[in-house]
């Protein structure tokens, strides 16, 4: 039996480890918009299991709200909010999209398509690098961190903000993470098996025992996806696929949106919301919008902040926002119209709505090809 001396010595291990286990110091680094929407239930599981978080928030920022009972957090002063938080940049990048998309094929329209994205992209790293160079001219604060000793640094790689910090900090780094700036998250780490490609500064050779294997791969992704809706892959083994884990039950809705809901009768209500950025299609596109909606059956909630447009029908309801989650929950949502975002698709799963998709910018297109996969469902 010569597995025996390996067995006892994992159970030796994982006691130790239990009786060791206490709260943690978390210094949280988040990405706002709906990036942090699902931070921030990390966050709150985190701190009901006893580890006190930190969080990293812009002065400027929309989404992280300066006071929670779940966490302390510090408030970088910047004049100037992320630009993909700014509506007006938003419905200018959007409508740049679709008209490059219409002309999709041709030359002008490839071009066209990356010098758009990388306009987005350098205005917000303008942004993200002053912020970053805000955090690091701050001597107190950096002190401040330093002395604190916080045992990880869980943050969103897709702007480097919280991995510079982390590196700088000396601290080991878990990513909640869908995408890097580059692309696919998986496209960082999947060609390097840890157990024989030892990383930088490790001074490992690529013959390593357990535990100098263990140190060298001890970063964490939580990796945003689940393979019910996931293509296929390789992967690695310090991935753990946490796609879902925002599904809860809904609550009651507020009673006038119940009134409503329940005032559609057998034809019920279709959802449509086209996440935290895109609260405004323009003018044009919304008039269509609100036409086709006005000669359906249906009753209609449609999350929508610009002017309202001339041809909304009385079966539409505008909304400046959903409680997504409690709304896809109830009985009478028939269809949920949205944009393809992450968050939204694994909400609808969770709770069996169908979903019709209009994919606009980012990864949108990517994520609803998907649910829909090749078989063209
Ligand atoms: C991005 O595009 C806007 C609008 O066309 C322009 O005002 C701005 O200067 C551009 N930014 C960069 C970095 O090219
Ligand atoms: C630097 O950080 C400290 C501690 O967080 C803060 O009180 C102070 O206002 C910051 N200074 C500047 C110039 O932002
Ligand atoms: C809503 O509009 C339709 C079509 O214009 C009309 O027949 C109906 O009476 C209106 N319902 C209410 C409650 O105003």
């Amino acid at each position: 039996m010569g597995s025996y001396p390996a067995a006892a010595f994992a159970l030796l291990l994982s006691a130790t480890l239990s009786i060791g286990c206490h709260g943690g110091k978390i210094l949280v680094y988040p990405i706002d918009g709906s990036h942090w929407l699902n931070m921030k239930i990390l966050v709150e599981v985190l701190h009901s299991q006893g580890h006190q978080i930190t969080v990293l928030r812009s002065s400027t920022s929309w989404y992280v709200s300066e006071f929670s009972p779940h966490y302390t957090s510090i408030t970088i002063a910047q004049e100037q909010s992320q630009i993909i938080e700014s509506q007006d940049f938003m419905t200018s990048f959007l409508k740049r999209s679709i008209e490059i998309r219409r002309s999709k094929g041709s030359l002008w329209a490839f071009v066209e398509f990356y010098r758009n994205i990388f306009n987005m992209t350098e205005e917000n790293h303008k942004v993200v690098a002053k912020l970053v160079t805000s955090i690091f001219e701050n001597k107190t604060l950096i002190k401040e961190l330093k002395e604190t000793g916080y045992d990880l640094c869980l943050t969103d790689p897709v702007f480097p903000g919280g991995v510079l910090l982390a590196h700088y900090l000396n601290l080991p780094m878990v990513f909640n993470v869908r995408w890097l700036f580059n692309g696919e998250a998986h496209f960082a780490i999947a060609p390097s098996p840890l157990s024989y490609v030892p990383q930088t500064f490790t001074e490992f050779s690529d013959k390593m025992d357990f535990f100098q294997r263990v140190e060298n791969g001890a970063d964490l992704w939580l990796m945003r996806i689940d393979f019910t809706v996931e293509f296929p892959r390789p992967t690695m083994p310090n991935v753990v696929y946490i796609g879902g884990f925002q599904g809860k039950p809904s609550n009651p809705l507020p009673s006038d949106l119940e009134e409503f809901m329940q005032s559609s009768g057998e034809h019920g209500v279709i959802i449509m919301t086209l996440g935290t950025l895109l609260g405004d299609l323009g003018p044009e596109t919304s008039e269509i919008i609100a036409s086709a909606f006005a000669s359906l059956p249906q009753k209609v909630v449609w999350r929508h902040i610009g002017k309202r447009p001339n041809t909304l029908g009385n079966n539409t309801k505008l909304v400046e926002w959903l409680p997504q989650n409690d709304i896809l929950g109830h009985p009478k949502t028939k269809v949920f119209i949205m944009h393809g975002g992450t968050n939204g698709i694994y909400e609808a799963i969770y709770h069996g709505v169908p979903i019709l998709g209009i994919p606009l910018i980012f990864d949108q297109y990517d994520n609803m090809m998907r649910p829909e996969g090749p078989r063209g469902g």
